[in-house]
């Protein structure tokens, strides 16, 4: 099996490229099956959901073209043969259920596995379902499959009663080609819900709202292909933001759109590291001063994503004074935390809330990736013990981060990938 090999190596120093964003790329790869023509996608990022998703798409019948080279993907679906997405594909990933939306629009029937994906929570679809619903759909579940079927979507009212970043897509994609006005409230805001929406308007969708916790789709008869460059990564750009704050190192990170993480550069300052950010660039330096704890609760866009806040722990081990850190996304993001533990960090549990203790000397230890961003978790951490640290099963790593070796290797990361 693959593992990661990592030892301090001293703090990160240069620059970094971020790739396109994981998030915004899947849903919008789902909606192409929207379009009559052809759609192309750049700024794709290489990377292992990409993979499923590409996989997904040709067994519904879409014609996909893989040109990662020039970080472009080109996806045709003259006919949906399969309204179903399988098992093998969907237990791989979750966010494979995006393609239900699109499906039910295109073709008044999507039935799906119920899905898998990182071990973080329940992660019921209780709201993408309930929109469909709203929408005019019939849900039928059973032998692990879900199916909606629909003679004739027409808008209506959405209200969901958590803001659902999967839910806010499906129903977005399932109002494009129905007949009317569909409203969602308490929609997500996330980033990656604009790019969706900016997607789908280039194809001649009619989505206003996005970005705000009401989103309104004007139903069109039928949407066309298009050419559209995905954002910035920026669960990608955070993690790099605390690889360098906690190796104290100076790192530029390019191709980054500051605003999209405010709540990581908020909480970085908070704790002593200095932040400079322009247009596409953010400059992390945090070679000097010392650093002192901070807490952060973890809340929807534009709140501390949930998806920093294991590398966001690894770091708080290491600066002075204790955080507490509260999860109120997911009920279950707290894998990382034993295998912290046992590299040396001293953090408790107790609910939905951890209490970390700060200036830890963390020692290198065998670990393990309990999912893609505690993985990340594991590399940051990894950089500051003691030691070898070994981290295995790194597949859920490599879902979602591109070419995440050499971009540490390039700021000075002692860090190699072993094959056997
Ligand atoms: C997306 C992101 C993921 C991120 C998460 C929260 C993608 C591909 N993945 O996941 O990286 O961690 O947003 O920012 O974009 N929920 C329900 N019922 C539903 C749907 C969700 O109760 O029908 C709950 C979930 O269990 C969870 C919370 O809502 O507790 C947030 O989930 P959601 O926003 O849907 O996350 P995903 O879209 O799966």
């Amino acid at each position: 099996m693959s593992k990661y090999i990592v030892r301090k190596n001293g703090p990160l120093y240069g620059e970094v490229e971020i790739s396109g964003s994981k998030n915004a790329v899947l849903p919008i790869m789902a909606a192409s099956l929207l379009a009559e023509g052809e759609c192309e996608i750049l700024e794709v990022p290489k990377l292992r959901d990409v993979d499923v998703m590409c996989k997904l798409l040709r067994s519904i019948g879409s014609d996909v073209t893989e040109d990662y080279g020039n970080g472009r993907i080109l996806i045709k679906t003259d006919r949906i043969k399969v309204e179903q997405a399988p098992y093998e594909l969907v237990k791989r990933m979750r966010a494979s259920i995006l393609v239900m939306g699109p499906l039910l629009a295109k073709t008044g029937r999507a039935k799906i596995a119920l899905p898998g994906g990182c071990a973080i929570g329940a992660r019921p679809i209780d709201l993408h379902l309930k929109g469909f619903q709203a929408l005019g759909a019939e849900i039928e579940q059973g032998h692990g499959y879900v199916e909606a079927r629909a003679d004739k979507l027409t808008g209506g009212k959405v209200y969901l009663d958590f803001p659902s970043v999967g839910a806010t897509e499906n129903i977005m994609m399932a109002a494009a080609l129905a007949e009317g006005h569909t409203v969602i409230e308490n929609a997500a805001e996330e980033p990656e819900i604009v790019d969706l929406a900016n997607f789908m308007n280039k194809m001649g969708a009619k989505v206003k709202g996005a970005g705000t916790d009401t989103i309104r789709i004007e139903g069109v008869p039928s949407l066309h292909g298009t050419r559209h460059a995905v954002i910035p990564d920026r669960i990608e750009t955070g993690t790099f933001m605390v690889a360098a704050a906690i190796t104290r190192g100076d790192v530029l990170i390019k191709n980054v759109v500051p605003d999209h993480v405010k709540p990581v550069i908020a909480k970085l300052i908070e704790c002593g590291v200095h932040i400079e950010e322009s247009d596409d660039l953010i400059r992390v330096k945090a070679d000097v001063q010392p650093l002192v704890s901070t807490d952060i609760k973890t809340m929807p866009y534009p709140g501390f994503p949930t998806d920093m806040q294991p590398q966001f722990m690894a770091f708080l081990t290491t600066v002075k004074g204790p955080s507490v850190v509260v999860e109120t996304v997911f009920e279950n993001r707290y894998m990382h935390v034993g295998e912290l533990n046992r590299m040396g960090a001293d953090i408790k549990t107790e609910g939905r809330s951890a209490i970390i203790q700060g200036d830890r000397i963390l020692q290198g230890a065998q670990v393990i990736c309990t999912d893609l961003r505690a993985g990340a978790a594991m590399v940051l951490a990894g950089l500051m013990a003691e030691g070898i640290t070994e981290i295995s099963e790194i597949y859920h790593l490599e879902r979602g981060y591109a070419d995440f070796v050499d971009k540490f290797r390039r700021l000075g990361a002692n860090i190699i990938r072993t094959n056997d």
